[in-house]
């Protein structure tokens, strides 16, 4: 049994709005094993992206415990969270980010650079990864002159080119038709299957469920653990994804 690269500790978030506070996250214990590939259902407003934005050090709790690699992110000031985000996770976020001003290569090396620079080894790697997404002749071009498809392939290349130790994915296929949805899984659940990398992603597309290790719900504020294959059958989902990508579902 290996140490978790994720724990959380009765981790609880609420968001005050004038004089309402609501409770968005209840109480969660939980933790994941490096290498997992872990799954976060839930419909909207359930609370996926709150919960991946407390294990990238975006947000704090407002009460308990987030261990991330071994370091204690609720005690770390927003300073200190941003500088462990840029070493060990990757974000995709459900809304891109990015930055604006930058060509498709610059935000993708941006960690990189923050980090110390970019050597040419770490600049060829980005290269490499752009043109697994069919996207090298786009490397020049400012975010504003790409699809949402583009800017989505570019987001995901971005949060893996510093190599992190855990890619948090939200909603990373939302915008892609199906085959360029089928490329980019591919190319993260490669990424993350390599040593010890985790995979933590939030999605509405139970086609994915039958890739995952776990699965979890998240239901009045607290995770629920599903059971893979009893949720595709719920689902519809036949396996149709598993089958067609080349990567199946790891064995325990
Ligand atoms: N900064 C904020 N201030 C106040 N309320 C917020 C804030 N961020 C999120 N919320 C609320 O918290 C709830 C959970 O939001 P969250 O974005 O985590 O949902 P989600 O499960 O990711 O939904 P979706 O599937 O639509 O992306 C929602 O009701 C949302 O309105
Ligand atoms: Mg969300």
């Amino acid at each position: 049994m290996h140490q978790p690269i994720v724990e959380l500790k009765n981790v609880s978030k609420s968001y005050t709005e004038g004089k309402q506070t609501r409770l968005i996250l209840d109480s969660i214990t939980t933790h994941f094993q490096p290498g997992e590939f872990i799954l976060l259902l839930g419909h909207s407003g359930s609370g996926k992206s709150t919960l991946l934005n407390l294990l990238g050090g975006i947000d704090a709790p407002s009460s308990g415990e987030v261990w991330v690699n071994g370091a204690a992110i609720h005690q770390l000031n927003d300073h200190r969270r941003t500088l462990f985000r840029r070493q060990h996770i990757g974000f995709i976020f459900q809304f891109f980010n990015l930055i604006p001003t930058l060509t498709v290569l610059e935000n993708v090396t941006l960690a990189l650079h923050l980090n110390g620079g970019v050597n040419r080894e770490q600049e060829q790697r980005a290269r490499r990864l752009l043109e697994r997404v069919g996207l090298s002749h786009r490397i020049n071009a400012f975010p504003d002159r790409l699809s949402g498809g583009e800017q989505q392939r570019v987001a995901i290349v971005r949060a893996v080119a510093h190599n992190p130790t855990v890619v948090l994915a939200d909603e990373p296929t939302g915008n892609l038709d199906e085959e360029t949805g089928q490329t980019v899984l591919e190319l993260l659940l490669e990424l993350t299957r390599q040593v010890n990398k985790t995979l933590i992603m939030a999605t509405h597309n139970p086609e994915i469920v039958p890739l995952a290790d776990k699965v979890y719900g998240i239901k009045n504020g607290r995770l629920v653990m599903s059971n893979p294959a009893a949720m595709s059958l719920k689902n519809g989902s036949n396996g149709n994804l598993s089958a067609k990508l080349k990567l199946t579902a790891r064995k325990e």
